[in-house]
């Protein structure tokens, strides 16, 4: 097979099992752009070094060129027998430029130090791709907490009526994660942006190219310390798919919230038209499904990191061919938030809020029984016992039916000589809400201003 890259010490080809097992093609041709940009460079650096002479180089950059522009339009592609991309793509070079000139690009690589280079240039530009979506999910919510600056909603703790909130700050609290996720491929991209060319098999060169001229051309930082890791660590991959699990994992929860909102019970929210979807059977139906295939991506994201560390474990340094199996579960992760991400962010940027309904359900579950206790503490009452009286009048609320807002002169009295009618200030949603102005609560100053500060972070990161 002229396209082999290996085969003078082995008296018969691959069998078909070996090479249908083997092969990676199917997957690995979308690093070709990569593959050849690490070409470019490796030539670069065998050209500084004496290995290729002016003329040389210049056909040789030319012809990678070329199939640049055949893998880009299609018109190169891999052949049944080519066993990966590294094999596909020297043979199309060998095409192009001639066996003399074409077999000189392997001078001085592997396909271990090549590979592991190729997964950090594609994480990294996918990387890129993924924190714009995640920028527009974080849009969405903040021009809806934007929108909706006043209106309130039951704040929930074990799902329950806990303290009424505001829409903006329950809406924020889902995009701060997000936040941290940009600022995660923030941090990750630095670690990531290590050149493992030069490195060899394993060993490292011996024929003094430039590993910095390589990581220079390639964009990337320096090239990586020790050969041994360099060729055989999968840490930046798997940090990468955690990020993306991660996401997976909030996006979930957003997905929930929106799933419950929607329901006939909560009846919190409508989703757009365009944003959800029918039933083949019951003609009423409008369903949460871009909320729905969001959670149970999640699923699958965490799959994908459970599984690529799972082949990562007891792994004896140095390559070992099951570092292979890196890319198809991480390939899978971008793919599946390149999707999900943009379905998101339009889902929210087109959710409508019903805030009468949030309104009228906030109060209720005796929701301001703790702004009752915190109002008895500013006027002298210890915590243990405003705590007390407290509870006591939920009691005297669920007895008669009526919710604290609902309570009488009589029946505050008849609790507490210490309940005076003025604590009717922090039994209203409002005044509840405008009262929590400490650092990172609900008051709708507080939140504004958090706002603010949302916005800066997810535009620095
Ligand atoms: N296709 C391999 C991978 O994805 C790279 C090739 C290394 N093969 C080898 N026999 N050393 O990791």
């Amino acid at each position: 097979n002229e396209g082999a890259l290996w085969g003078a010490r082995f008296a018969s080809g691959p069998s078909p099992e070996l090479a249908a097992l083997s092969r990676s093609t199917h997957f690995d041709w979308q690093l070709a752009p990569y593959d050849i940009a690490g070409s470019h460079a490796h030539a670069t650096a065998l050209a500084a070094a004496g290995y290729l002479d002016e003329d040389e180089a210049r056909r040789m950059h030319a012809g990678l060129d070329a199939l640049g522009t055949a893998v880009a339009d299609g018109s190169l592609q891999p052949a049944p027998t080519d066993e990966d991309v590294h094999g596909a793509l020297e043979a199309a070079l060998i095409r192009e430029i001639g066996p003399d000139l074409g077999g000189k690009l392997r001078a001085g690589r592997s396909r271990n130090d090549q590979i592991a280079t190729l997964v950090r240039l594609y994480l990294l530009d996918h990387s890129r791709t993924i924190a714009r979506e995640i920028l527009r999910v974080i849009d969405a919510l903040v021009s809806q907490a934007e929108s909706h600056p006043d209106a309130i909603m039951p704040g929930r703790t074990h799902l329950q009526h806990a303290q009424p909130i505001l829409l903006a700050h329950h809406l924020q609290a889902h995009a701060w994660p997000l936040v941290r996720e940009l600022e995660r491929l923030r941090d990750w991209s630095a670690r990531a942006s290590v050149s493992p060319y030069g490195g060899g098999a394993l060993a490292g060169a011996t024929l003094g190219l430039d590993p910095q001229l390589v990581a220079n051309e390639l964009g990337l930082s320096r090239p990586a310390e020790n050969s041994l890791d360099g060729t055989s660590s999968r840490d930046v991959v798997a940090e990468f798919a955690f990020i993306a699990a991660m996401i997976g994992v909030d996006l979930s929860r957003l997905a929930e919230d929106v799933i419950l909102w929607n329901t006939r019970e909560f009846g919190f929210v409508t989703l757009d038209d365009g944003y959800s979807t029918g039933s083949s059977i019951m003609p009423q139906k409008k369903n949460p499904d871009i909320a729905e295939l969001a959670r149970g991506k999640s699923g699958r994201l965490i799959g994908n990191l459970a599984g690529l560390l799972a082949t990562l474990k007891g792994l004896p340094i140095a390559y070992n061919r099951d570092l292979q199996e890196d890319k198809e579960p991480v390939f899978d992760s971008i793919v599946t938030l390149e999707v999900t991400l943009p379905a998101v962010a339009g889902m929210m940027a087109t959710l409508h809020f019903h805030t009468d309904r949030m309104a009228e359900l906030a109060p209720q579950g005796f929701s301001l029984a703790t702004d009752v206790a915190e109002w008895l503490v500013k006027r002298g009452v210890p915590f243990r016992d405003a705590h007390e009286i407290s509870g006591a009048l939920v009691k005297v609320c669920e007895q008669n039916g009526i919710e604290l807002d609902a309570v009488t002169d009589s029946m505050l009295a008849a609790v507490s000589p210490l309940l005076s009618p003025e604590v009717r200030e922090v039994l209203t949603i409002e005044g509840s809400v405008a009262s929590r102005t400490g650092v990172g609560g609900t008051a709708p100053v507080r939140v504004a201003e958090q706002r603010v500060e949302l916005v800066a972070r997810a535009t620095e990161a």
